[in-house]
This record gives structure tokens, sequence and C-alpha cells, in this order.
């Protein structure tokens, strides 16, 4: 749902519910709890309602690192590429700007991916095979959505930017947290 319809449609209910509290507040009397918790839900909701919009969002974490300053970077890197992939589809920033954040990001983490593999390569890590396969597989995946995108529209692109955001933030914080003592004992730092 487009956000300005969404934010209408809130705008419109918080009034609505402003109105039957007037109303209830007149039939009840002051005395009644019952007006008084509808009243804490209107004030409640627009704060809830921003809550989860900050959700929507990701911010480095120190727990994040690596210990690697090159691959640090591109983890920041990528955690703003994906922010700007959410913030294009769900303000509908129109399809130019969300094709550039998406193939942004879908650039940058393939480029990613070979850096990573090719540290991991050179120092002989053990989970190499392991953790080339599960980029793969990730890819692979990536390219699945982008075809229901361009056949679907919209909902495939949101559908496709939470997916990213969620593989992304987990890899980053479970598998490739494995290489980096083994890397940085090679002396990567
Ligand atoms: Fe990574
Ligand atoms: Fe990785």
């Amino acid at each position: 749902m487009k956000q300005s319809v969404s934010m209408l449609l809130l705008s419109l209910s918080l009034g609505i519910l402003l109105v039957v509290d007037i109303m209830l507040f007149a039939a009840l009397g002051i005395p009644s709890p019952i007006p008084w918790i509808v009243l804490a839900a209107i004030i409640a909701i627009p704060y809830i309602s921003s809550r989860m919009e900050k959700r929507r969002f990701v911010s480095w974490d120190d727990g994040y690192s690596v210990g690697i300053e090159a691959i640090d970077n591109d983890h920041r890197k990528l955690l703003n590429l994906i922010n700007n992939l959410q913030a294009a589809v769900h303000y509908h920033t129109g399809t130019d700007f969300e094709n550039q954040a998406l193939n942004e990001l879908i650039d940058y983490t393939v480029f990613h991916f070979d850096r990573e593999e090719g540290l991991m390569q050179k120092h002989g890590f053990p989970g190499f095979e392991a953790h080339r396969q599960i980029h793969e597989a990730m890819i692979a995946k990536v390219q699945g959505f982008v075809e229901e995108y361009q056949q679907q529209g919209a909902d495939a692109l949101e559908k496709l930017a939470e997916y990213l955001k969620a593989w992304l933030v987990n890899h980053i914080n479970g598998t490739d947290q494995e290489y980096g003592p083994y890397l940085r004992s090679k002396g990567e730092k």
C-alpha cells in the first residue's frame, strides 16, 4: 500500500476513533474507564506505528564486526544499500529509483562475495567451499525473486527487499563471523 494512502487511512481511523471517544465520554461520563481506554489507544497507535516504521531499517552494530576492515566496510555499505532499497520500496519513489537501489544492492553483494571468497581461498580457510555454496544459493534465490518482480511488480519487490535484508543481516551476523578469527590469524586486519 502506498505510504501516503496508509498515512491517510491511519489519520482517518484516528479521527473516527476520536469522535467515537467523545461520544463515549458524553454517554458514559468521565468516571467510566472505557472512554479513557479508548483515549489511551488513540495516543498509543501513532507511537506503535512509528516504532514499526523504524524496524524497517537496519543499522551497524559493533557485534557485526569480523575484525577485518575491508570486510566490515563492505558490510556497512551493504546495510546502507539495504536501507536505500527499503526506503525506495516503502516510499514508492518510482520504478527508476527502485530498480537503481535494487541493482546497487545486488551488484555490491556480488562484488562483496567475491572479495570474501578471494580472502578465504587465499588463506585456505577450511570452510571456504561451504561458505561459497551459501553465497551461490543466495544469488540463485535472488535471481528467482528478481524474475518474479519483473513479472509482478511492486508486491514482489517488497518481498525481495525483505528477503535481502533478513538474509544479509543474518549472514553478516552468523556465517561471516566464522572466518574472522581464522583470517585474522593469517594476518588479515
Ligand atoms: Fe559478508
Ligand atoms: Fe559471506
